[in-house]
């Protein structure tokens, strides 16, 4: 698949973002930003499932040649999965994320997916708000799915 860029305006100046499929060498960048942003993170072999899985298509952003975010969708037959998703600390509330979920909704369609589906702890206010601005609605609960402790919030969106 080919990189896709993106002229974006972020902090007054104008800056090259590249998605493109994410690859082993990108797994030390990776682990960093998935360690700093979830208490359970995934370890480097659920990384390296997702680029070598044949319904995975695990996607990184790149600001100037840095990574900045990352995004791991699973697609197979009608249904397809957001299974992680993730903005470097420093670089969040500029974008990336609704730019990698842009990215995913394309490819999930390309993919010939009907519905996108996706699960979340019930306390991730940006996350959750994040999936409600792309069209993504509640379809239910799990509770105590977290750590035995923390719901999760069901949400998908009909990509038809
Ligand atoms: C959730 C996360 C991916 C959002 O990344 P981001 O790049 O900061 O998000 P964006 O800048 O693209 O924002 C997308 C939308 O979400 C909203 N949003 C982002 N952070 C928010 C916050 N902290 N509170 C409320 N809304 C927020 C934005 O307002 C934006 O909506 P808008 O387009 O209407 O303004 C990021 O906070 C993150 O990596 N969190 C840790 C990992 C995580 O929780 N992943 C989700 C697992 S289910």
């Amino acid at each position: 698949m080919e990189p896709v860029f993106i002229s974006c305006r972020t902090m007054n100046e104008l800056r090259i973002q590249k998605i493109r499929p994410m690859s082993e060498a990108d797994l030390d960048a990776v682990l960093i930003i998935e360690q700093a942003s979830f208490p359970s993170p995934w370890k480097r072999e659920h990384f390296q499932h997702e680029i070598s899985a044949p319904h995975s298509f695990p996607f990184i952003a790149e600001f100037d040649g840095i990574i900045v975010g990352y995004v791991c969708l699973m697609s197979l037959f009608e249904e397809a999965q957001i299974l992680d998703i993730a903005v470097a600390p420093g670089q969040r509330g500029r974008g990336v994320a609704r730019l990698l979920m842009d990215y995913a909704m394309v490819v999930a369609r390309e993919k010939e997916a009907e519905v996108l589906a996706l699960e979340v702890r019930a306390s991730n206010v940006a996350a959750i708000t994040l999936y409600e601005r792309c069209g993504f609605v509640r379809t239910g609960i799990r509770c105590k799915y977290y750590e035995g402790v923390d719901d999760a919030v069901l949400m998908e969106k009909d990509l038809r």
